[in-house]
């Protein structure tokens, strides 16, 4: 398979746990390299359904070997509680996990902050998932942060957090927010540090090593790439690089040891919190909702919804150099007579083909879109291209074309099996 990079194209929720499951039988590592637990990754194996957080998708497999990288904000609490229920379901996490010793922890003192900013900001806040992620990500640019190797270190942790919590607690206290117990964090903390201590390594060398051996790693992507720091809608952005070069900065395996690029979109677009989504469409969501479908993995928030945006596509394929593409939840637009696909934005006489560079120009944009007769034929119980309906061939097609990439995949349901590859 050689080493992959697995991108979302759009705001998240792409489906892109189901596409690394799939794709992970070709690898022999599965690394996350950004986000935290904000990340919500569903992946079904017969009726069993797996929501994973911080771990990598890769670890539902035995033999693969799942590594949380350095550019990974982790939360050891909830990474705790996410092994701790993958054993109970009988999944294999010893001697096939590691995390890097340089990742950041994220702390309470996070995740209270996250929820006092999104207060202060009233209306204009983010919506982000409160779980501490911004924050953390703040501490590791201000020099302030503390990584998992401090937190195995004990007397270099007690001091480090003793600081950090003194601190924080003169700023929660400000902002009329409970103090946090440093004895009460340091126990459950040290505690923490202990039983991870054996997943914990130097992931940058081990992965470096693997690729020099000729082993193939996939990179999983968290969120998508509208939500990365620096090409996403900021400021409604999530603290990370979800875009391809994030993988890179995130694990330590330079960019010419990359060889492709698989881009993961859904057949229509979705976003959960605060900005801009040009092709927002209430009918789209509300047929969507009513099927059971597109509330948060995370938060299970309802996800707003609307039709395909080929120009938000086309400028995520430019920006993470997609190669590939695995155009997921096809099934939910079955029953639709119509569907619509924004080709360009107009803002008043401009006309634009790429995503502009700021969410106010954007929310004032307005999609053109093309139409397509969709196929009105269920498609779940379909496993190979020639089987699908011509018009949903041609849509797939056309969708993949205007977003500028070869399709790989095409998805019609949330299992292994429900996968059509070209
Ligand atoms: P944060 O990452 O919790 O700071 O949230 C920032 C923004 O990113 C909010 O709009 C969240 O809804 C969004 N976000 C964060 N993680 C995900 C994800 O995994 N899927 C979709 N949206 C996400």
């Amino acid at each position: 398979m050689a080493n992959t990079i697995l991108v979302g194209a759009q705001w998240g929720d792409e489906g892109k746990g189901k596409i690394i499951d799939v794709l992970t039988e070709q690898a022999d590592y599965v690394v996350r390299t950004q986000g935290g637990n904000n990340a919500g990754h569903t992946v079904f194996i017969g009726t069993q359904k797996y929501v994973l957080h911080l771990v990598p998708s890769g670890i539902l497999r035995p033999e693969k070997k799942c590594v949380i990288g350095n550019g990974v904000v982790v939360d050891p609490i909830s990474l705790l509680h996410e092994m701790d229920g993958l054993i109970k379901l009988g999944i294999k996490i010893d001697g096939n996990f590691f995390i890097s010793e340089t990742a950041h922890l994220v702390f309470p003192y996070h995740r209270e902050l996250d929820e006092q900013r999104e207060l202060m900001k009233g209306e204009h806040k983010i919506g982000t998932t409160k779980r501490g992620i911004g924050p953390a990500y703040g501490d590791k640019a201000a020099r302030t942060g503390i990584r998992l190797i401090d937190l195995i270190n004990p007397e270099r942790f007690e001091p480090l957090l003793r600081r950090r919590i003194r601190e924080n607690n003169d700023v929660l206290r400000a902002l009329g927010a409970k103090p946090l117990s440093f004895k009460k964090v340091h126990a459950q903390y040290r505690a923490a540090g202990d039983r991870l201590r054996p997943h914990v390594a130097n992931t940058v060398v081990m992965l470096n090593q693997a690729t020099a051996r000729g082993e193939d790693i996939l990179f999983e992507g968290a969120q998508g790439t509208f939500l990365d720091i620096d090409h996403g809608t900021y400021p409604f952005v999530t603290s990370s690089s979800t875009t391809a070069g994030g993988a890179c900065t995130g694990s330590g395996v330079p960019p010419h040891r990359m060889d492709r690029v698989v881009g993961v979109m859904k057949a229509y677009t979705t976003r959960v919190g605060e900005g801009p989504l040009p092709t927002e469409n209430a009918e789209v969501a509300d047929m969507l909702h009513a099927m059971g479908r597109e509330f948060g993995a995370t938060t299970g928030r309802p996800r707003r919804c609307g039709w395909f945006d080929a120009v938000a596509t086309r400028h995520a394929s430019m920006i993470n150099g997609i190669d590939q593409l695995a155009i997921t939840n096809l099934d939910g637009l079955d029953s639709l007579g119509t569907i619509k696909v924004c080709v360009s934005y107009q803002d008043g006489a401009t006309r634009h083909d790429y995503v502009p560079s700021d969410a106010v120009t954007l929310g004032a944009c307005r999609p053109v879109y093309a139409e397509f007769r969709g196929w009105q034929t269920p498609t779940g119980e379909i496993r190979t291209w020639k089987k699908l309906p011509l018009r949903c061939r041609q849509y797939l097609k056309a969708i993949s074309e205007l977003s500028g990439a070869e399709l790989m995949i095409a998805s019609v349901g949330p299992a292994r099996e429900q996968t059509i590859f070209l």
